[in-house]
């Protein structure tokens, strides 16, 4: 049988996440929904328009993490609420977003698409958080493969890249496509790119590298553990509780 392509396996456990997710009651009429930026989220919020579209959910209030999810919402007819909405005040029933890498205790690097810190204000301050992926995202650990991004306020560009160094990173500015110069976030800041040599962890290091001055964000997520999500090859999809 045809193996499914990776941005099939991203449409497939988008839509299929949601589905599951209404048919069990946890995004209910009235929920407060917070949706997640990058490829394999924008199935998911298409997957809740339907349902808003067609009635079958109503009086649901979502959260955007970023610039391109609000876009979408726009185009899909949905209203977007902010974090500090009087609807909202700052809390969620429930987020969906991808992730770039899972590692067994569901520990994730988040932010290849530069959305980090909202994604994070909302994952964390959600009830329910879940991940959809493809089965490329699932390793065995972190910080080796895919670059860790930590957004920093641009004048602290050289002062956290030495700490940085000192805790055995390797730092990269993440440049922009189709613009001149670096990556600019949703919030104005840059990305720093970084690598290890060896497996780090992640529970550590995301209270180590936030507390360095001049960083906003860090795209370690170990703090709302998820229910997550994951599509296969074979068109399969399995949920890691
Ligand atoms: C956006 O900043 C990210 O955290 C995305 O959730 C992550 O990069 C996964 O993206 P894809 O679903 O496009 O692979």
């Amino acid at each position: 049988m045809a193996q499914l392509t990776q941005s099939e396996q991203k449409r497939l456990v988008g839509t299929y996440a949601v589905n599951e997710l209404v048919k069990e009651g946890l995004i209910f009429d009235g929920a407060k929904v917070g949706l997640g930026t990058g490829s394999t989220a924008l199935p998911a919020v298409e997957r809740l328009a339907h349902f808003i579209i067609n009635g079958q959910l109503k009086d649901i209030k979502v959260v955007t993490t970023s610039f391109q999810t609000t876009i979408a919402c726009e185009n899909l007819g949905i209203s977007v609420y902010s974090m500090n909405s009087k609807e909202i005040q700052g809390q969620l029933d429930i987020a969906i977003d991808g992730a770039d890498e899972i590692s067994p205790e569901k520990n994730l690097i988040k932010g290849g698409g530069a959305a980090l810190l909202l994604e994070k204000i909302v994952a964390y301050n959600a009830k329910r958080f879940i991940v959809v992926a493809d089965e490329s995202k699932i390793v065995d650990s972190l910080g080796t493969k895919f670059p860790l991004p930590v957004e920093v306020i641009p004048e602290a560009r050289f002062a956290v890249i030495r700490r940085l160094e000192e805790l055995g990173a390797h730092c990269t500015l993440r440049e922009a496509v189709k613009k001149c110069g670096p990556v600019i976030t949703d919030n104005g800041n840059i990305i720093l790119d970084i690598l290890w040599d060896n497996p780090v962890k992640p529970e550590i290091l995301e209270d180590t590298i936030k507390s360095i001055t001049g960083v906003v964000e860090v795209g370690f997520f170990t703090k709302n553990k998820p229910q997550v999500f994951v599509a296969h090859g074979d068109g399969s999809v399995t949920k890691i509780e």
